[in-house]
């Protein structure tokens, strides 16, 4: 039985594709799983539970605002755990300090936390005003307000229209460039008034023709695109994919879960080469959905894409 509802918090939704993880993960007693994107530690509390006290659960996130909220959630179970301030991009270094260079299961739930989009302060949210930062590592990095001041209009339409699948991503950038201009953006609310007046008249494609899908607020694509592009997180993904299969033991198994076309290329791709080349020996047909039920009940987790992938036994 799976028991994510009794560690929800009252207001909080499900972590995303839970029995699907589960499932993917097939995690034991007495296993030792990193969770390379802990945040609020929604999918973490279930695998720790699991592990139990002969197990460990090692988490990672690159938000140290995300990593309080997630000791005090794990720590109840008084069970073995460690997190760290880290990018997953430098997993095995993270995993040789546990001392446990090579896990049983692993996970990676992409993109942003919930805690992170509501803190106004942070810059990820479009319908919250605040400064346009949007690094999920405050200790480096440039701002995307800083980002948007220098960015070339060509380079911003373009990163508008790979990392945000945005139809209008040549009349945004242009709009961003003219806007700029004037006098800096700063703020969120400047950055979302800029796209509604540069988008009024961009014709029906907010009206969405397919049943089934959901129609986005005219910045949700912009904001994505820049919080991919503030933090590289294709780069570090590529990165993470690279080392996946020594961080896992033989017969480990991975998770990944993306929210954008460009992430879920990447996993597929690497997880397909990784089949190839042997270091893995079974990989998901095609990409795990969430459920309808789960789609309306949590608008995040319409786009979600769980792909898994085991490591061959034999190498
Ligand atoms: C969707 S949330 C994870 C939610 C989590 N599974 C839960 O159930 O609460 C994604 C998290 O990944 C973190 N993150 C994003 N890129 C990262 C990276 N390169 N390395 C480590 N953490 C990262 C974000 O800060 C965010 O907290």
């Amino acid at each position: 039985m799976i028991r994510g509802h009794r560690s929800t918090p009252p207001g909080e939704h499900r972590p995303v594709l839970l029995e699907e993880v589960l499932a993917a993960l097939k995690p034991r007693p007495g296993a030792v799983i990193a969770d390379c994107t802990v945040g609020g530690a929604g999918h973490a509390t279930e695998l720790l539970r699991i592990c139990g006290p002969q197990g460990k659960l090692i988490g990672l996130d690159l938000d140290s605002a995300n990593l309080p909220r997630a000791r005090e959630r794990l720590a109840a179970l008084e069970l073995p755990f460690g997190l760290h301030h880290s990018n997953f991009a430098g997993l095995p270094a993270i995993l040789a300090a546990e001392n446990a260079p090579a896990v049983d299961a692993l996970l990676a739930d992409l993109g942003m936390s919930s805690m992170q989009v509501d803190d106004a302060g942070r810059g990820f949210s479009y319908v919250r005003d605040g400064p346009l930062d949007m690094r999920m590592d405050l200790t480096r990095g440039r701002t995307a307000a800083q980002l948007l001041m220098t960015l070339p209009q060509a380079e911003l339409a373009q990163a508008l229209h790979d990392f945000g699948d945005e139809p209008d991503a040549e009349r945004i950038a242009a709009a961003i460039v003219s806007a700029r201009g004037k006098q800096p953006m700063e703020r969120t609310g400047d950055l979302v008034q800029v796209i509604r007046t540069a988008t009024e008249n961009a014709g029906p494609w907010r009206l969405h023709p397919k049943p089934g899908r959901w129609n986005l607020h005219p910045a949700a694509r912009t904001f994505q695109a820049l919080r991919i592009l503030v933090n590289r997180e294709l780069a570090n993904l590529q990165h993470l994919l690279r080392v996946l299969p020594d961080c896992l033991r033989p017969g480990g198994r991975a998770a990944i879960i993306s929210f954008h076309s460009g992430e879920d290329r990447l996993v597929k791709a690497a997880f397909r080469d990784g089949l190839r080349g042997g270091s893995y020996d079974e990989i998901s047909a095609d990409p795990v959905r969430a459920s309808m039920a789960e789609r309306n009940a949590n608008p995040r987790a319409r786009s979600a894409k769980l792909r898994w992938a085991r490591r061959s036994p034999s190498t």
